[in-house]
């Protein structure tokens, strides 16, 4: 079997490792992949937002399976244009994908079939905004509703700064055409948990659950970046709630799909927020999670290729997907400056001797250059980890953490530390 994986992260670099772990895969190929992708499988260039040139891409090289890693391809219709070439891919329709392409057709579905989730307005200008503001008691989320690669939702301390965030996104200054439609939300607290789940649109099997860590800085401090680190543990969530999660929201999310004519193929990633009255939806992407997949991969047993395949082809069984029992930790490391401007092109050391005791380092912003892997994005590594529980599983991510050197290298130090002082599952 070959197979092709779309994307250049860490996700796309931890399912390649997987991938090629599964018994029938001779081959994999990666578009465009990164500096470490590079170093495992054979790596193809491509403009990602030519969905014509990947579909051919894919029939030139035979793949038996297209794997998408990151949302753009699959919201602008890479499956529907695969499915109508009859090439097998694994990742929802152009319709199925609007749960992440479109926040504001994302709560109304939500509001259409009874999931839990924020209460939420939508407006299209500033007049009808700011009135709404008015209406607003409490704290507020703002968010942009197209694709913004997590610039689009700013959580709102006071009047002044919704006021501020309005015109912002209204005005398309912080993210362009994205913000032509804002989602006024209410803000929820609690903790966040990622919920991820396998399905083929009838059957669905949820992966083990984990936990990103979105601001840059230690104790959640400082602003959103695309995640600095991840852990999978069976402690995060207890099996009452994660019952509650299945009934309520996956189910109701793939019957709803259904109702609407929708069938989802793929990977549906549930943002969760644990509040005092439950689990609700803060987001849904419908692609696997950047660094979620890192751990996850780290524990998943079982076949990745047929598993993924068998979702292309409507065949997916639960007994497809089970875990490495104990936990799994990535450490996200980055370049100096992120989450805003960063440098690029600055030497790595350390790899080989991270990877000596077990652990296994994702390449997410890394380039080949003379023989070198050097910086080239702003998350530039995961350094990853499994143990027979969190603390064992933290303490290896951290000891091949520290023997990995950049210039400007920052990488938060509490990953996993809200499982690690969990007394109970969630
Ligand atoms: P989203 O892209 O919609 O998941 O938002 C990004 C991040 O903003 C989430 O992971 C949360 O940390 C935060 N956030 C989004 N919506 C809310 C909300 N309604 N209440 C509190 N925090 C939120
Ligand atoms: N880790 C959050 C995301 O993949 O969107």
């Amino acid at each position: 079997m070959k197979v092709l994986v779309i994307g250049s992260g860490g996700r796309e670099h931890a399912l390649v490792w997987k991938l090629r772990q599964s018994e029938g895969v001779e081959q994999v190929y990666c578009v465009p992949g990164n500096g470490g992708i590079a170093r495992e499988v054979t790596c193809l260039s491509a403009d990602l937002k030519n969905i014509k040139a990947l579909a051919e891409l894919a029939e030139s090289l035979r793949a038996d399976l297209t794997v998408v890693g990151p949302e753009a391809p699959l919201v602008a219709g890479i499956a529907d244009e695969f499915e109508r070439r009859k090439l097998p891919i694994f990742g929802p329709n152009r319709a199925a994908a609007q749960l992440e392409g479109s926040k504001i057709f994302s709560k109304q579905f939500m509001r259409r079939h009874g999931i839990p989730t924020a209460d939420f307005t939508v407006c299209d200008n500033e007049q009808t905004g700011l009135a709404d503001l008015g209406r607003w008691g409490g704290p507020l989320v703002i968010k942009a509703d197209g694709l913004a690669a997590g610039k689009g939702v700013v959580v709102c301390a006071n009047r002044n700064e919704a006021e501020k965030t309005l015109h912002s996104i209204l005005s398309g200054e912080l993210v362009g055409e994205a913000g032509r439609k804002v989602l006024l939300e209410e803000k929820l607290s609690g903790e966040e948990v990622s919920f991820l789940v396998l399905t083929d649109g009838k059957t669905a099997v949820p992966l083990a659950p984990t936990q990103d860590h979105k601001q840059v800085w230690d104790d959640d401090r400082g602003p959103n970046t695309g995640g600095m680190g991840a852990y999978s543990d069976d402690g995060i969530l207890s099996p009452s709630l994660t019952q509650r999660v299945i009934d309520e929201v996956v189910s109701r999310t793939i019957e709803g799909l259904r109702a609407e004519g929708i069938t989802y193929k793929g990977l549906l990633y549930c943002g969760l927020m644990i509040t005092a009255d439950g689990p609700k939806v803060l987001e849904y992407n419908v692609r696997f999670g950047d660094p979620e997949t890192q751990p996850l991969m780290l524990r998943l047993q079982g076949d990745l290729a047929q598993t993924l395949l068998a979702i292309a082809n409507g065949e997916l069984r639960s007994s497809m997907v089970s875990w490495k029992t104990g936990s799994s930790v990535c450490v996200v490391a980055c370049s100096a400056g992120y989450p805003g401007e960063y440098a690029s092109g600055k030497t790595i050391g350390g790899l080989s001797e991270a990877e000596a005791d077990g652990a296994k380092v994702f390449h997410a912003g890394t380039a080949a250059k003379n023989g070198e892997i050097v910086t080239a994005g702003g998350r530039v590594l995961g350094i990853s980890a499994a143990g027979s529980d969190l603390a064992a599983a933290t303490a290896a991510a951290y000891e091949a953490t520290a023997k990995i050197h950049f210039d400007g290298m920052h990488y938060r130090r509490d990953i996993a530390r809200k499982g690690l002082q969990r007394v109970r599952p969630l």
